[in-house]
Formats: C-alpha cells, structure tokens, sequence
C-alpha cells in the first residue's frame, strides 16, 4: 500500500488546475442508461470512483470507453440492458445507488444492491425509495437488494415532497422522472451545483426540467431522450481543498477553473479567517492577507451553506489559527475520525457528538496518521503541509477515490510532498 510523506516548507507560488467534479460525474454517468443513443461527457475527472462506475455500467451492458487519458467517456446504452447492480461492485462506492432511477425508468424493473453504510455514517436510502414509491414504484427489500418494479411498467409523475434536501435523492428522481408518465415535482430539493449540472446534461439529452438550483424542480416526462455530449461542471470541494493550501502555507496559488459562486459560503469563511480570495480572468487567486489566521465557527449545511465535504479540510486549517473555533456537522453523524489524527500532530480539538472544538496551536509537528475517508485524508496532507517535520499519511487508497494527482498538483506550487511505496 502507497504512503504520501509531507515536509514543512515555505509559501507556496504557482498555479494549480481543478478537475471536471466527482460528484457530478458519478451522477452523469448513469444518465447514459436513459437514452438508447450515446452520452459523451468532457472535463472527466481520473479518479477511482470513476473507474467503479465505469465498472458498474459496463456489467449493467452499458459501453464505456475512456478517451484522451480518460478526460472523455464516451457511453452508448444501446443494447438490452441488465437490471441487475451487483453487490460486489456497489458496496465499494455508494453512489453505485445512482443507477436504480435510471434504471427503474428505462426498463420499469430494476435489482440494486443496498450500498450500506459506510466510515462517515449510516447513511440509509429511504428518501430514494419513498420518493420512487410515490412514482409508483413497488419496492421491497430481499436478501440485500431493493427489488424494484413500476406498476404498469412506467413510472409515473408525483409532487414529492423530501423530509431532506438529499443531493443523491434528488438526482435518482429528477433522472426517473424524465421517462415517467406526466410531471414530476420535488419539493425541498437539494440546491448543490451538481444537481444543476446534471439538470443541463439531461436538458442537452431531451428531457424538460425546470427549476434546478432552487429547492422545488419540476421534471414534466418525455417519450425518449436522445444523445448528447456535455462537460462535467468543476470540482468544487477540490477547489476548496487546493485553496486551503496558500491559505496554510503563505504564498498565492491561483486555481485555474475555480469561480466564487461554487463556493461563497466557504469563501465567506476564508475572508473572515483572513485569507484573500479574489477572480481572476482564469480562476481564483488565495493569498493571506496580512497578520495571522482568526478562528472561525463553521457548520456545515447542504448548499448554499458550507460544505460538510470541506468540513475536515477547513478543520486543518484551525488548528494553528488565534482562537477557538467551533465546527458543527450537521449532514453526517461521524465526519470527525480526522480530529484523532490531526491530535496527533499536536492540535487542540475536544469533539462531543456533531461539534469539534478546535483551539489554535503554534504549530503542528508531522507525525505518521491514517487516512480514514476521502476527505479526511487531504485534510491530513493539508496539515502536513505546515507542520514541522515529516508527516507520513498511510492507507491513500481513499485520496486516489477522489483526487487525481494530488502529489504532482501540490508539487507544481512547490510543495515537499511524495508519494512512496511501502516495503
Ligand atoms: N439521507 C437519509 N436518507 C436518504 C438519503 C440521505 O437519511 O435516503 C441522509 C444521509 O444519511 C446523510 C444526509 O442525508 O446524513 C445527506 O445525504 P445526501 O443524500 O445529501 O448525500 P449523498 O447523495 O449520499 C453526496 C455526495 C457526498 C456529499 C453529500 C452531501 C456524491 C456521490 N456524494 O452524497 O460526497 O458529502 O452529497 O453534500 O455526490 C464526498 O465526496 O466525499 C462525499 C461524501
């Protein structure tokens, strides 16, 4: 298993490139299975996660071909389709979940394995599945799997009112809901730029939705959708992780790709911990601004609030500003398990339930920690970045899920940071 070795250096100057989003990819993907014709989607991001769901379509009788170091994926769901998503491939990432609307809407049936929880939360799908009920779907639970079938072999449009504004549930939905039978209306639902993102993919592909980006879509059924090619919108929470790392070090880095509007609630936050953030004609330029880092309190919230995705990287760079700052999670009940970790290079954090307190320290000292999720491991690599001394980050198998290159991007704005083969 690889490692990533960290050493403190200076300020950091250059610019760094952001991938095409994760999230959103994950979702597009399954959209393929809504048309007979091909989806091509550009700005793919090369990431783990993305070769799971390549996986995932390729046994469901879906073509994927990476093109060009596989920034394109080039999908065609012609042929008959299986309606079987195995657990063996589901259980490795849960956004294999995205394939039972689509799925369901296409062939009226469908057999996807129940993701279960996984080290951030529980994370159940109740909201998918009442939502497609209302649709008329009958779904039941056996041997692991949701057995799905439309009723009449079509879904059929409802007004779902979501008790939470999920960002999977509301893309499982909006995608049923093109091929359903009449209009579709979701209240409550989620906002995240990815929704929006997938919304113009399925727009370019035929269906007619309105309303995405504010929290009631209305999804009015068509007969058939056709092919379409589109880009994946920018990485937000990628963006946000490489803008903590000037924010961190001192220096300025520019983000090429990066814009405010993807990320204002956590820009906010930068400002008032003292980091400047301004456009440029390219992206986005972080820099300190003079004097020291301010705590800050931050909560997480589905968007337009804080990131819970940016929740653990914001965390390191906490732990050495002037004051204490109060960081509450309020999207998943067991997204701390980097506190542990960042304790042992000498930060001060007590967490209770969904609040960590951090209290600044002068400095972290590098020390050898475990990745325990995606975004738990950039935080430990942020932290490592500033702290005296060699930090060694093992189990990086979670970072490759969703970070293409980190080393090289972080190396190109002269970070001391590689990645090593353990004996
Ligand atoms: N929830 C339910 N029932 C449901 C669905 C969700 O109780 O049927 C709960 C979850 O357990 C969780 C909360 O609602 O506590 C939020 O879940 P949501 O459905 O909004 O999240 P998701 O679709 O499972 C996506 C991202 C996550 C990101 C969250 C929140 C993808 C593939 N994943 O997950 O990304 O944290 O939205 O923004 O889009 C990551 O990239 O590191 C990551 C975890």
């Amino acid at each position: 298993m690889d490692s990533i070795l960290v050493r403190s250096n200076g300020p950091l100057k250059g610019q760094i490139p952001i991938a095409g989003a994760k999230n959103a990819c994950l979702t597009l993907m399954p959209a393929t299975l809504l048309s007979e014709e091909p989806l091509t989607l550009t700005n793919a991001p090369r990431l783990s996660d993305i070769r799971t769901m390549t996986q995932l379509l390729q046994s469901l009788g879906s073509e994927v071909t990476s093109l060009q170091e596989g920034r394109v994926l080039a999908m065609s769901s012609h042929g008959p389709v299986n309606t079987h998503a195995d657990y063996d491939i589901v259980r490795k990432m849960r956004a294999s979940n995205l394939v039972l609307g689509p799925l369901l809407a296409r062939e009226g049936i469908a057999e996807v394995s129940l993701p279960g929880g996984c080290a951030i939360g529980a994370r159940p799908m109740d909201i998918h599945t009442d939502g497609l009920a209302q649709m008329g779907a009958e779904i039941e639970l056996r041997d692991g799997y949701l057995h799905a079938k439309a009723a009449g072999g079509r879904l059929k449009g409802a007004v779902i009112d979501f008790p939470f504004a999920s960002v999977g549930a509301t893309e499982n939905i909006m995608m049923a809901a093109t091929l359903a039978k009449g209009t579709t209306v979701i209240n409550n639902a989620a906002r995240e730029p990815e929704i929006v993102d997938l919304a113009t993919c399925l727009r370019a592909m035929g269906a007619q939705i309105e309303g995405d980006g504010t929290s009631s879509i209305t999804v009015q059924g068509v007969e058939r959708m056709h092919g379409a090619t589109h880009p994946v919108v920018t990485d937000r929470i990628e963006l946000g992780t490489y803008m903590l790392a000037p924010a961190i070090c001192g220096g300025e880095v520019e983000l090429l790709g990066g814009r405010i509007n993807l990320l204002a609630a956590f820009c906010e936050k930068l400002d008032a911990a003292g980091i400047a953030v301004s456009e440029t004609e390219r992206g986005l330029t972080v820099a300190r601004k003079n004097g020291d880092i301010r705590a800050v309190d931050v909560t997480t919230e589905p968007f337009p609030g804080f990131p819970t995705d940016l929740q653990a990287q914001i965390m390191a760079l906490l732990c050495t500003a002037e004051g204490t700052s109060v960081l509450e999670e309020k999207i998943f009940e067991n997204r701390f398990m980097h506190a542990p970790e960042l304790i042992r290079m000498g930060a001060r954090i007590e967490v209770h339930g969904g609040t960590a307190t951090v209290t600044g320290v002068d400095k972290l000292r590098g020390a050898p920690v475990m990745a325990t999720d995606l975004r738990a491991s950039v935080s430990l690599i942020l932290a490592g970045l500033a702290a005296e001394g060699e930090t060694k980050v093992s189990r990086v198998y979670h970072l490759d899920r969703g970070y293409e290159h980190v080393v090289a991007k972080l190396r190109g704005v002269g970070a001391n940071i590689e990645r090593i083969k353990d004996a």
